[in-house]
């Protein structure tokens, strides 16, 4: 009697205990919504190097003993990219100092990027009086490997300079210098000495690697042997960080997968892609681009769809920052890829950020924000029926 009284106790705490459980951990998300497994298909040896450069990208948090600083950002890259889905404007980087394409007039006051941070006993830096400068919340970092795999040939092929097709949008490339250690493709096309480059909201980046050299150097203040420059003193010093890990970062940040479109077979969403090609957002926004040959299958000659032409376009003056990057102008940005939009709040505390600095709290604010290049497509935009515009909308939650 006892011992069955026990029994169904137990029973009933035991299910107590489950109940409690499911109630308090959340929903599992659908693969489908996750930004940060790897692309398809890699090998065991290439699986292993995506784990390390996670790890390094995730959870190495530095500190003053593993060369945090003396100034910095924040202490690790999985900070700012949270789940490499976009951030937030609590997590935006400052640029400063360079108005047109003679360079950065403010590197000697500690530009390009804002440390506003710094270890104790220094002294974190301020914006320098004079200096024009642009806020950054940081982008989903998904699918990279994909856009780094696109010919100077195919980005070209997009740019229509003179607006020679008269739809109102131009484009051009950043033609950039770039530094002695990136790996030049033999396709590379060359001017004046300068490279095509793509990443960024300027697109001021040639590739990954000096993507995440960079980022180490002025995010966090480590030095590599890629950057020995002491972002405090502006001396060399020896590196802080293997090659290795800086290698196994940006091959994790190239087998990163895309995100995949969801409810595709809705009429609304097909609709709505119809509607977002028919009033031109494609124009910029290109939904397929093609990669090159890459040792890795999946990326390897491969079409994907990235809502992206990796071209600088004046999008107006009210985003016009008074600051950039390489060639850029100061009223022009590099489309941002739209691919995973639908996902972003998930990384943005259930709500929108969108834009360079996060200044859209919704997508209908963003396409209200499209200026200069983008005037005549948000103009269709707006002389949508109401219907047609949620369509676009749905379509563009589905990416
Ligand atoms: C303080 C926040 C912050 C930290 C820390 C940070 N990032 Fe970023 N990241 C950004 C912002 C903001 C941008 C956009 C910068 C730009 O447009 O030039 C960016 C851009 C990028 C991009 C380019 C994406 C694209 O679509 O062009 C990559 C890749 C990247 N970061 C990798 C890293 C790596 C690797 C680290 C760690 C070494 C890191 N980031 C640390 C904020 C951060
Ligand atoms: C002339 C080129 C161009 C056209 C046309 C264009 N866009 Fe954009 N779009 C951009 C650029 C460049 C940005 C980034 C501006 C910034 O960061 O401040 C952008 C930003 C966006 C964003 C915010 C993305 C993010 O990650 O923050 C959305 C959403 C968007 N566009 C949707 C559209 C839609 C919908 C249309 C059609 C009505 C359209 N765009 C037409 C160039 C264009």
């Amino acid at each position: 009697m006892k011992k069955a009284y026990l029994l169904t106790a137990g029973i009933i705490a035991g299910i107590l205990m489950i109940q409690a459980c499911t109630k308090t951990q959340p929903a599992i998300p659908a693969d489908d919504e996750l930004l940060d497994g790897p692309v398809d298909g890699l090998s065991y040896a290439a699986n292993a190097q995506f784990l390390a450069g996670d790890k390094a990208f995730n959870a190495d948090v530095f500190t003053r003993q593993t060369g945090l600083g003396s100034i910095f950002v924040a202490t690790s890259c999985g900070s700012c990219h949270a789940g490499d889905g976009k951030g937030t404007p609590f997590t935006t980087l400052t640029r400063f100092g360079q108005t047109d394409s003679t360079g950065n007039q403010f590197l000697h006051l500690g530009g390009p990027q804002l440390q506003n941070r710094a270890l104790p006993g220094y002294t974190a830096e301020e914006i320098p009086a004079g200096a024009s400068f642009s806020k950054f919340t940081p982008p989903a970092n998904t699918g990279l490997g994909y856009i780094e795999l696109v010919s100077d040939a195919t980005i070209l092929s997009m740019a229509d300079p003179n607006d020679a097709n008269g739809d109102g949008v131009s484009g051009v490339p950043n033609w950039n210098f770039i530094p002695g250690y990136v790996h030049i493709p033999v396709n590379a096309v060359t001017q004046n000495g300068k490279y095509i480059c793509r990443f960024g909201k300027k697109g001021s980046t040639f590739d990954l690697l000096q993507q995440t050299v960079n980022a180490y150097n002025q995010d966090i203040g480590i030095t590599s042997s890629f950057n020995t420059k002491d972002v405090y003193s502006g001396s060399n010093i020896d590196p802080e960080l293997s090659d290795l890990t800086i290698r196994n970062v940006v091959f994790y940040l190239q087998t990163l997968k895309a995100p995949v479109q969801r409810s595709q077979n809705d009429l609304d969403v097909s609709t709505g892609e119809n509607l977002f090609s028919l009033i031109n957002c494609s124009g910029c926004h290109r939904p397929q681009l093609v990669t090159g040959y890459s040792p890795v299958e999946a990326l390897s000659n491969k079409t994907f769809f990235p809502y992206t032409d990796l071209l600088l376009h004046d999008l107006g003056s009210g985003l016009d920052d008074g600051y950039t990057e390489g060639s850029a102008e100061t009223i022009e940005w590099r489309t941002p890829a739209l691919w995973g939009l639908g996902l972003s709040p998930n990384s943005q505390g259930g709500q929108y950020f969108l834009m360079h600095d996060g200044r859209a709290g919704s997508i209908e604010e963003a396409i209200q924000l499209h200026g200069g290049e983008g005037m005549q497509s948000k103009n269709a935009f707006n002389a949508l029926q109401e219907n047609e515009k949620l369509q676009v909308i749905r379509f563009l939650k589905s990416l």
